[in-house]
């Protein structure tokens, strides 16, 4: 098998890095002329997610599932073993995934929500709390459906959105203290969300994690790791302890090591279309959670995967941890949001680890909250240039939104410069003429998660 090899860091007069890889397989994408993309959007109730991906140009949905494979995945995969139980395939991954976390028990799951909904049901009672940096909309659904309160308590770092500092993804120390004393009896759990996606995708500190898993074991409660972009957050921890901790595994591992429990959607970081999986040492936990992974999933050594999925995502874990790769991702997503800035877009500074976050609510101050700023956003990018985003504020988190954003989130592996370039010209574009844009209300919801189902009317 051909091995990756950390690139020299070549130093050029570049301001956007260099990809570590070439094109081999094609994935040809449809420009619609702009009458078209109306008509879509009409169809589609203004909702992003019912337009048809063979009608987007630019798809920056989402970072989740969307990775380009490897030719040592691609090939790996035509290994897979598709056999029920105790496949090969879920050898690879299981020794992957031990080597990865360095944890003992390892749970197989189809995605990251299958391993929340598994969670939430052991640990998890009707007016139980459990805290956070940062819950994402899935994991926040699935805790409250079993009754649960679910407390963000994000550093205040983020109350200052255009304000570059790092690890603004870090968690409020004396809120977390503060809280536990309040809901002694109903604290379950502290969950750290690495990176913290739903406050742009910052990374938390090495300290910070430490100190709220220290809080956690002082008081009996256990320490959760969310880790489907647990590289891309140990990627800045390296990068601010100017490379002094060896290489970025160890600093994974490190990471790993402070959780009682930690789970991992392989969508993200996993280098892969799917997949998930719960890590623990905890043998007797393990045990209730393989109970419950039989009953929803699948027998406990493949949790709902294909042998095939299994091996891509069993060397995706190895690939990801390239430093060539990461120079390049996060370089990537730092070009992005240099040139949006250049241009006066208001953002959320820095960057985060997968995505590029606006702040609509700036960007847009002729449209009140109520009638989704972000949303307005997202619509112009689609009517203007064919680009697919998603709205994370008062439309996805309804109450609970801090701010209201819209999120430009970057595939891994899957675009260069020059599509990050065109985006930057609609930019311009909607800027010259931005009060031709409107606000936006609903007209049906889904009494959870609406914004995926959700069907709006412009103002
Ligand atoms: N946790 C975080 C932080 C996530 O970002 C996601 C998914 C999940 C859990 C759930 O994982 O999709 O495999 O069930 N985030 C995607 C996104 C959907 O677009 O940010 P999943």
């Amino acid at each position: 098998m051909t091995k990756t090899i950390n690139w020299p860091i070549i130093k050029t007069n570049m301001s956007y890095p260099i990809e570590p890889y070439k094109v081999k397989v094609l994935n040809s994408i449809n420009i619609l002329n702009r009458t078209e993309r109306i008509k879509a959007l009409q169809k589609a109730d203004y909702n992003l997610f019912k337009i048809s991906s063979e009608k987007v140009t630019i798809d920056l949905l989402t970072d989740s599932g969307t990775s380009a494979l490897s030719q040592e995945q691609w090939s790996q995969m035509m290994l897979g073993d598709e056999s029920y139980a105790s496949a090969k395939s879920w050898e690879r991954l299981e020794a992957s995934v031990k080597n990865f976390t360095g944890k003992k028990e390892i749970i197989p799951v189809h995605q990251g929500r299958a391993a929340e909904k598994i969670i939430a049901e052991i640990l998890l009672q009707k007016n139980d709390v459990a805290l956070s940096n940062g819950f994402f909309d899935t994991t926040r659904a699935n805790l409250e459906h079993r009754g649960a309160i679910c407390l963000d308590i994000p550093t205040e770092k983020i109350l200052n959105p255009s304000q570059s500092r790092l690890f603004k993804g870090d968690i409020n120390i004396k809120k977390l203290q503060r809280l536990i004393s309040k809901y002694r009896k109903q604290i379950k759990f502290i969950l750290m969300t690495l990176t913290n996606n739903t406050y742009g995708g910052q990374p938390a500190s090495l300290k910070n994690v430490s100190l709220a898993g220290n809080i956690a074991k002082k008081n009996g409660l256990l320490f959760v790791i969310d880790a489907c972009r647990i590289v891309e957050n140990a990627y800045f921890i390296w990068r601010d302890e100017q490379k002094k901790r060896g290489n970025i595994k160890n600093i994974v591992r490190k990471l790993f090591s402070l959780a009682d429990l930690a789970f991992m959607s392989t969508k993200k970081d996993g280098l892969a279309n799917s997949g998930g999986f719960i890590a623990t040492n905890d043998h007797a936990l393990a045990t209730q959670l393989r109970e419950l992974v039989v009953l929803y999933e699948g027998f406990i050594t493949y949790g709902g995967m294909t042998g095939r999925e299994m091996e891509s995502i069993a060397r995706g874990l190895e690939e990801v941890v390239d430093l060539a790769y990461l120079n390049h991702r996060l370089g990537q997503i730092i070009y992005f949001h240099n040139e949006l800035a250049k241009i006066g877009i208001p953002l959320i500074n820095p960057p985060g680890g997968h995505a590029v976050y606006v702040d609509a609510a700036k960007f847009f101050p002729h449209i009140p909250k109520n009638n989704f700023p972000g949303q307005a956003l997202v619509t112009a990018l689609y009517q203007e240039g064919g680009i697919r985003s998603v709205e994370i504020g008062s439309l996805m988190l309804a109450g609970s939104a801090k701010n209201e954003l819209v999120r430009l989130a970057i595939p891994r592996r899957t675009y260069v410069q020059s599509h990050l370039d065109y985006i930057v010209e609609i930019f311009k574009k909607i800027t010259a003429n931005k009060k031709q844009y409107k606000g936006f209300k609903i007209i049906w919801q889904a009494s959870s998660l609406r914004h995926f189902t959700c069907k709006l009317k412009p103002l």
